[in-house]
C-alpha cells in the first residue's frame, strides 16, 4: 500500500481541531526549546516555524520583544487557512521543494522534519539557504530511533518518516555545516523518553 502525503494528514486533523492537541501536546517541549535558542540570538531576530501547523509557535515568538518578523509555512491547506485566520504571515509552502524569498536570524521547526524523505538535506539548504550568518536553528523531533515508542507511528498513520538516531542527527548538522551543535532530550516526562531537540548555529 502506497503512504499518504503527510500534508493531507494533517489536513484531516486541522478539520477535526486536533491541531489543538499538538499545540498543547508540544508546547512544554516548544517552550524549553525556545529557551535555548533565542538567548544564542544577539538583538533583534527574524523567524521562521517550517511545519507550522496552526501558527501557534509563530504568536508565542510574535510576543518577545526581540523579535522583528515572524513567518509561519506548512504544506496543509487546512493548518495554513487556521494559522491565517488567528492572524499572522503564513504560507502555504511544500517542503523540500518551496523556498523564502529573505533568510532568517532562527529557523525553528516542532515535528515537522523527518516526514521528509531526506531531512539531512534539508538540513544542508536550511544552512545554506535560509539562514543568517550568525543564526541559530532548533528543531524537535518525536520519531527517531531511541524512541521505541515511536516506531509504529509510520504504518498506524500510513505515512512516510524517516526514522534516525541521534548520533545520525547530529553528524547530519555537523554535515551541513553547523557549529555548537547539541542534542538534548526536552519536554521529560513519565513515560515518554522525551523530544529529541537538535540545535546549532551558522558561523
Ligand atoms: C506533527 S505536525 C506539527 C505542527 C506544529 N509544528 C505543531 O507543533 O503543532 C507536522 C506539520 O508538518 C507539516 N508537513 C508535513 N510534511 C510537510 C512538507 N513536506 N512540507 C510542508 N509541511 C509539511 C504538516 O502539514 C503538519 O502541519
Amino acid at each position: 500500500m502506497t503512504t499518504r502525503d503527510a500534508t493531507e494528514l494533517f489536513s484531516e486533523w486541522a478539520l477535526k481541531n486536533r491541531d489543538e492537541g499538538m499545540e498543547s501536546g508540544h508546547a512544554n517541549s516548544v517552550n524549553e526549546m525556545l529557551n535555548i535558542a533565542i538567548p544564542m540570538l544577539v538583538g533583534p531576530f527574524s523567524a521562521i516555524d517550517v511545519g507550522c501547523g496552526n501558527g501557534w509557535v509563530c504568536r508565542k515568538l510574535q510576543s518577545n520583544d526581540n523579535c522583528s518578523k515572524v513567518v509561519g509555512i506548512d504544506g496543509s491547506i487546512e493548518m495554513i487557512t487556521k494559522a491565517k485566520q488567528k492572524g499572522g504571515e503564513f504560507h502555504l509552502a511544500k517542503l523540500p521543494e518551496w523556498a523564502p524569498s529573505q533568510k532568517f536570524d532562527l529557523i525553528h521547526s516542532m515535528e515537522f522534519l523527518y516526514y521528509l524523505k531526506d531531512p539531512l538535506e534539508m538540513l544542508k539548504i536550511f544552512f545554506n539557504e535560509w539562514l543568517n550568518d550568525k543564526g541559530v536553528l532548533i528543531a524537535g523531533v518525536d520519531h527517531y530511533l531511541e524512541n521505541v515508542e515511536s516506531h509504529d507511528w509510520p504504518e498506524s498513520l500510513n505515512v512516510h518518516m524517516t526514522t534516525l538516531s541521534e548520533e545520525q542527527w547530529r553528524q547530519g548538522m555537523v554535515d551541513a555545516g553547523f557549529t555548537d551543535v547539541e542534542t538534548r532530550r526536552v519536554g521529560l516526562k513519565l513515560g515518554f523518553v522525551g523530544t529529541l531537540a537538535i540545535s546549532g548555529r551558522k558561523p
